[in-house]
């Protein structure tokens, strides 16, 4: 998977529930500083609840998205309305309208392009899903009558722990359950609510269930 998350540089503790804390080195203490630093000047151009997760609190990714979004949202205006960093080659309609957990930042910052088209209705990514390259969500269609318009929206909904393959398209009214694998250039055009399945091909059918994990739904931990 190419998405940064896997190349992201973690040099303290990761932040995972029920996993005991390692005492801290002045090291890591001293970046835990620097945070609180960073985040007080980076709060000046993003908004600052943004800037927190397993990409800011214990690693300099985040920071790093931080630096480039400063130059390229902030300076050269590409996804300047975004308040979080944001790659210049993604697209997100409305920033408001989305939901997605802050450990999951890294969908917005590979250098490819995918396009999140919410000015008509949510989109709502459940916690733990990727999202690979060139995926398209969208939530409203033009009006085949007056393609100046768009037909009225309707929210696409993610559940937690799914994996969007590459030029997947997921298009308006769709609602995917937990664990739903999407096969690399899937055209989603209905809703798979069940989840834990892997949906390929044009309209995407179910291929396969994935086993369900015993307490949670099939949800992996980060
Ligand atoms: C969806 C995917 C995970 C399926 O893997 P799998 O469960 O091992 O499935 P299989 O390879 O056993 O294939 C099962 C069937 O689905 C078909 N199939 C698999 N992926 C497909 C795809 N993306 N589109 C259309 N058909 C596909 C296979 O041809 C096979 O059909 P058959 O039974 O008629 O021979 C994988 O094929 C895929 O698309 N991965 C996405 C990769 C990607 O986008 N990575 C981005 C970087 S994060």
């Amino acid at each position: 998977m190419s998405q940064e998350r896997e190349s992201a540089s973690v040099p303290h503790m990761t932040r995972r529930k029920g996993v005991p804390t390692a005492p801290r080195s002045w090291k890591q203490r001293l970046f835990q500083l620097s945070v609180f630093g960073f985040r007080a000047v980076a709060g000046l151009f993003f908004d600052r609840q943004r800037l927190v997760g397993i990409y800011f609190d214990d690693s300099t990714t985040g920071w790093k998205w931080v630096l480039r979004g400063l130059l390229f949202q902030k300076l050269l205006g590409f996804n300047r309305n975004i308040p979080w960093p944001v790659s210049p080659l993604n697209t997100i309609s409305v920033p408001y309208n989305i939901e997605f957990d802050p450990d999951d930042i890294n969908m917005f910052n590979e250098m490819s392009g995918k396009y999140f088209q919410n000015f008509a209705a949510p989109i709502r990514i459940g916690k733990g899903t990727w999202i690979a390259s060139n995926v398209g969500i969208i939530t409203a269609n033009h009006d085949p009558d007056d393609l100046k318009r768009h037909l009225p929206g309707r929210e696409v909904v993610i559940g937690e722990g799914c994996w969007i393959g590459m030029n997947a398209v997921i298009l308006p009214g769709v609602h995917l359950g937990p664990r739903t694998i999407v096969g690399a250039g899937a055209i989603v055009t209905r809703s798979f609510p069940e989840g834990h399945c892997v949906i390929v091909g044009n309209p995407a059918r179910v291929v396969r269930y994935l086993p369900r994990a015993q307490a949670d739904g099939g949800v992996a931990p980060k």
